[in-house]
């Protein structure tokens, strides 16, 4: 199935972040039945990211602070020499501007089957999120990554603003061949003995099931305006929901903390929707924005029963 310009081996891919780090994993998710990978989010110059704690597991998801550690593009390559290309790869990629993207996109172009441009990280300063919840900027450096690279672009996309559809608009108009949404969701955890934060950053971008409904919405709204693909990433833990984000409008989906729990996630998921979609005799096709045409039916509904009060 082709999304967002690239052909997935199924709809179902590893979301950035998660076991992205080394060839090594990347080749052990896409051998366990994942559609696509995502790497960890790569960046111009090496960082060692955050102090810890990083990573709280809370009651209902996950609660992380990394901080982008990464080596950089350079010494990144040793490790996406050792991918096994068992499907396609997609390089996360984030910077400041465009001088570091360019470098960043120049060097990794021969080795990425996509790029998914990280603008969502709600943990560091001047990258991430802290840049892409401005519509002008997403869509000039949308606009300008597209110059420099041949490859589909992606951009994962922050739910932590007044209107996500702002920066989806901006992000299509800019270029962007699909969008990623969504991204975690800032939150905080206090430590009730000692009053500390839990994490060595204080704040941090929370995942997991609870954030689903806040993913939905954001694809729900996104479908209503955009035409370039959603792909759709937030809490999704068994096939009902990845369902959920088909009918919602994502033509794929992202799995993240899911993995952490079920490390078979991907065959998992994979199976049991080809048996709902068997069961009823339909292609995922019709799921994709079902929720959307439902939603019509429900209005037209509405409009002639009024209609049939009134006469
Ligand atoms: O802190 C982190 O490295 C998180 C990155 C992200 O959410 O994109």
């Amino acid at each position: 199935m082709n999304v967002g310009k690239i052909d997935l081996k199924n709809p179902l891919i590893l979301a950035s972040g998660i076991l992205g780090s080394t060839g090594s994993s990347l080749n052990r998710i896409a051998k366990l039945g994942a559609g696509a990978v995502v790497t960890k989010s790569i960046g111009a110059t090496p960082r060692e990211g955050h102090p810890g704690p990083v990573l709280i597991k809370t009651d209902t998801g996950f609660l992380n602070a990394i901080g982008l550690p990464n080596p950089s593009y350079k010494y990144f390559i040793e490790e996406l020499n050792d991918f096994n290309r068992y499907c396609p790869l997609i390089i996360s990629v984030f910077g400041a501007n465009r001088s570091e993207l360019v470098k960043i996109l120049k060097n990794l172009e021969e080795y990425a089957d996509a790029f998914e441009l990280n603008l969502s990280c709600p943990n560091v300063k001047g990258y991430g999120m802290d840049i892409g919840k401005d519509p002008i900027f997403v869509e000039n450096i949308t606009r300008e990554i597209k110059k420099i690279t041949n490859k589909p672009l992606w951009v994962k996309l922050t739910s932590n603003v007044e209107d996500i559809t702002k920066i989806g608009v901006a992000a299509e108009n800019g270029g962007a061949d699909a969008v990623v949404a969504i991204n975690t969701v800032k939150g905080l955890g206090i430590d009730t003995e000692s009053g500390y934060p839990l994490l060595g950053n204080v704040y941090g971008g929370l995942s997991g099931r609870m954030i689903r409904p806040i993913g939905l919405i954001s694809v729900y709204s996104l479908y209503k305006k955009l035409k370039i693909p959603i792909i759709g990433v937030g809490g999704i833990e068994n096939y009902k929901d990845a369902i959920e984000y088909f009918m919602a409008g994502a033509r794929a989906v992202e799995i993240g903390s899911g993995v952490y729990n079920n490390i078979n996630i991907f065959n998992e998921i994979k199976s049991e929707l080809d048996l709902y979609l068997n069961k009823k005799g339909i292609k995922l096709e019709e799921l994709i924005g079902l929720a959307h045409r439902r939603e019509t039916e429900e209005c037209n509904n509405q409009k002639s029963e009024e209609r049939e009060q009134r006469y």
